[in-house]
């Protein structure tokens, strides 16, 4: 079967994947469950539930549903992978000067622990910013993006039990302040600074023409390490 999605190719070797999990959680995590929405969201392209040639503009239009859930945590699963340095991602073409984020996040940082921490049942903690370049912490329940709200994501922590429970137990905030330390500020910082970057996290898992014709490829072929 000629599938439109596949599990987009991380890096095992990025310092995150043996500082934050075992083995067997990250396994756990990206080859089963990941994959799980990836094949479901492949069988909602087949029968034809799902059309839409692009996921974002999809996800900006939709929150809730049997596909929604599977596209969404397909897309949010990829770009929480970017967000802990796993994949690789294009230059950008703009000359503005680096977006000193990291800085500017460094703030929202106990935000950030106390929003994983607090968040009851599943969902994701987000980075967004928008057209001011005002940053914020946000969460959302299950597989809802911050995207209908307009705000742009910058990073995300997934903190779905499954994520973090055969490492970190009931330990939630011990697993949010680990992953703050290995957010990938070059992503956030690129993507801050070039919205289209955005296109990209479709692009990795995309395997066929209808979601590689996006106006928002990338604009350059030479591809930069994440770190
Ligand atoms: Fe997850």
């Amino acid at each position: 079967m000629n599938e439109r999605y596949r599990l987009p190719p991380i890096d095992r070797k990025a310092a995150a994947v043996p500082s934050l999990f075992s083995e067997e959680q990250f396994d756990a995590h990206y080859s089963k469950h990941h994959r799980t929405y990836i094949d479901k969201t492949n069988k909602s392209v087949e029968e034809g539930e799902f059309s839409h040639s692009s996921m974002l503009e999809y996800l900006a239009s939709t929150t809730s549903g049997a596909t929604f859930n599977q596209v969404a945590q397909a897309w949010n699963h990829t770009f929480f992978w970017f967000s802990l340095g796993l994949m690789r991602f294009p230059k950008t073409a703009s000359d503005a000067p680096p977006a000193p984020i990291k800085a500017k996040a460094a703030e929202l940082r106990e935000e950030w622990i106390e929003a994983a921490a607090s968040h009851f049942g599943s969902g994701w903690v987000w980075l967004v910013t928008n057209d001011e370049g005002k940053l914020r912490v946000v969460t959302t329940p299950n597989g809802e993006t911050p995207l209908p709200s307009g705000e742009r994501p910058l990073l995300v922590m997934d903190v779905w039990e499954h994520a973090y429970y055969l490492d970190y137990q009931s330990e939630k905030k011990a697993y949010a302040e680990k992953c703050w330390e290995h957010l990938n500020w070059e992503w956030a910082e690129a993507l801050n600074r070039d919205p289209q970057l955005l296109a990209h996290v479709e692009t990795t898992m995309c395997q066929d023409a209808a979601c590689r014709t996006s106006p928002s490829q990338p604009r350059r072929e030479h591809e930069q390490g994440n770190r």
